[in-house]
């Protein structure tokens, strides 16, 4: 898509921070008022900072109201919300039954959605499991595939503990999925540019909001494991394109533990550099 620039000429100041701030310089001031440089507008990675940048909220770009945005900087968390929720955050293995309302999920995937990408490319295809009876259908067609390839000796050594989730599972005790009521799976085109780091990104941002809302995860390489042994394509049953790369599955949900404190893990090898003149 073209980029589409309005400038609101009673609110521009002309400062030229569009133009500084743009990353491909597609704007210029031209000569008064910010304009798009019809040679370079290609260059556009559709970031939005021009819009961003505008103290006055005299610029439009693809449509986007200004006013539309929510204001900064005042509504950022400070420095020690945020300590308290990096190091408070806790892998859930404990989840209340009741589902998370639609809404809900919802705006936590919109707020996700805005995790950095490389290039910009807004790919990521969020699946989302909210259904309970799909979550126990989900549950436990993995767990009966697990069994099958128990029995049928395909399991590798380094997924041989598989054997004691089934059995486990036997017990009434579900190892992989927590009993947690929703799923989540990040995916993204295998085009995009850099799509690991893309879904790790966007998948951690999720998880930081979600315990900023009482609601906690936990990151899955289990099922991802799981999935790559049973006899169903569970991808394509998830309707996950064939040609996305796919993440670890996070599961979500009104945790049934209460943290009081945070673990104590502090240290950080850091390697200071200092180059010889
Ligand atoms: C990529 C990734 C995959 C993980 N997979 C699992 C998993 O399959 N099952 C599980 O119980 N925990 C899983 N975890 C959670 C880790 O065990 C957990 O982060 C670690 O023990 C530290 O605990 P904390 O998250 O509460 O700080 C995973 C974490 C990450 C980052």
């Amino acid at each position: 898509m073209e980029p589409q620039l309005f400038i609101d000429h009673d609110l521009c100041i002309q400062c030229g921070a569009c133009v500084d701030d743009c990353p491909f310089h597609i704007i210029a001031l031209n000569p008064e008022y910010p304009e798009l440089l019809p040679q370079r507008v290609h260059h556009c990675i559709h970031c939005q900072h021009c819009l961003a940048v505008c103290p006055t909220g005299a610029l439009s770009i693809f449509g986007c109201d200004p006013n539309q945005s929510m204001p900064l900087p005042r509504s950022l968390p400070e420095p020690r919300q945020m300590t308290a929720l990096i190091k408070g955050r806790r892998s859930v293995r404990h989840y209340r039954p009741e589902p998370l309302e639609t809404e809900v999920i919802e705006t936590m995937l919109r707020t996700a959605v805005n995790a950095p990408t490389g290039k910009n490319i807004r790919g990521c295809l969020f699946t989302v499991i909210e259904n309970q009876a799909t979550m126990a259908q989900l549950r436990r067609e993995t767990l009966e595939g697990l069994r099958q390839a128990v029995i049928e000796k395909r399991l590798s050594e380094g997924l041989s503990y598989f054997r004691h989730v089934v059995s486990a599972w036997d017990n009434g005790r579900d190892i992989i999925f927590r009993d947690a009521p929703h799923l989540l799976i990040v995916s993204v085109p295998a085009t995009n540019s850099t799509p690991d780091a893309d879904i790790i990104i966007t998948m951690s941002y999720f998880e930081l909001l979600a315990a900023s809302m009482g609601i906690g995860t936990l990151w899955n390489a289990m099922v991802k494991w799981a999935f790559s042994v049973i006899p169903d394509d569970m991808y394509a049953r998830l309707g996950i394109p064939d040609d996305h790369i796919k993440g670890y599955a996070m599961l979500f949900g009104r945790p049934a533990v209460t943290y009081y404190r945070t673990v104590q893990r502090d240290s950080a090898a850091i390697n200071r550099v200092r180059l010889d003149p």
